[in-house]
């Protein structure tokens, strides 16, 4: 029987996705290593320090330590630079009535994302106080695509993982939502997630009732 329903962040309550990716560019472009929008599908979901290692892997350099720390840093300064216009009018339309729903229905609601950030940007989005539990990126051992984060989410509601559905925009947080034994809803195309169990092309589209109906479904 679902009890909670657990959300990525980025890409799934917010367009995020769009501003780490601008980041990312961004860093690329000051220091010269090719990267494009194509590249940066891998890193949809993976931390920060895994991204840049996956940057610098597709522009086949490689950094000393010290450099490696000041372009995360660098990343990350820009990254919050864009965050500083965030405000409510971020959130994805149909999120916040999505969440009452959930709420109304009696579900815990849920935060798994891989970022550092994420508190802040749930804070600007306005929507801080819709969950139960708020999972911290740095306090797992290991980052998704393994299960720890989903798990000390769940284990924060006072759930059982099999209580729990996981959303998700990245393939990496898909595999994570499946290692945590939750089934996972995939905001996007089949193609880009294949292994989703369902999938919807915005996260406003769920409805409590088809969130309900796929689990029963997915039980069966
Ligand atoms: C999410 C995003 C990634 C990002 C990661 C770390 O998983 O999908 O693109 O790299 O969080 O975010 P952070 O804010 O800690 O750099
Ligand atoms: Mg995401």
């Amino acid at each position: 029987r679902l009890k909670g329903v657990i959300f990525d962040l980025d890409g799934v309550l917010t367009d995020t996705a769009e501003d780490h990716y601008q980041a990312w560019q961004a860093l690329a472009d000051s220091h010269g290593f090719a990267f494009d929008r194509q590249a940066n599908h891998r890193l949809k979901g993976v931390d920060r320090r895994n991204s840049l290692r996956l940057i610098l892997e597709h522009a086949g350099a490689e950094v000393e330590a010290e450099r490696f720390d000041a372009m995360l840093a660098e990343k990350n300064d820009i990254y919050r630079e864009r965050l500083a216009a965030y405000s409510p009018a971020n959130l994805f339309a149909g999120v916040g009535a999505l969440l009452d729903g959930l709420r109304a229905a009696g579900l815990k609601i849920g935060l798994a994302s891989a970022s550092r950030n994420a508190l802040d940007v749930v804070r600007l989005l306005g929507i801080a106080d819709q969950f139960d539990f708020i999972a911290d990126a740095g306090a797992v051992a290991n980052a998704k695509p393994a299960p720890d984060i989903f798990l000390a989410c769940a284990h924060g509601m006072g759930l059982r993982p099999d209580q729990c559905i996981g959303i998700e925009d990245a393939e990496a947080g898909v595999s994570a939502i499946h290692a945590a034994g939750m089934v996972a809803i995939g905001i996007g195309s089949e193609e880009a997630l294949p292994d989703a169990d369902m999938h919807v092309p915005a996260t406003g589209q769920l409805t409590v009732a088809n969130i309900l109906s796929f689990e029963r479904g997915a039980a069966a």
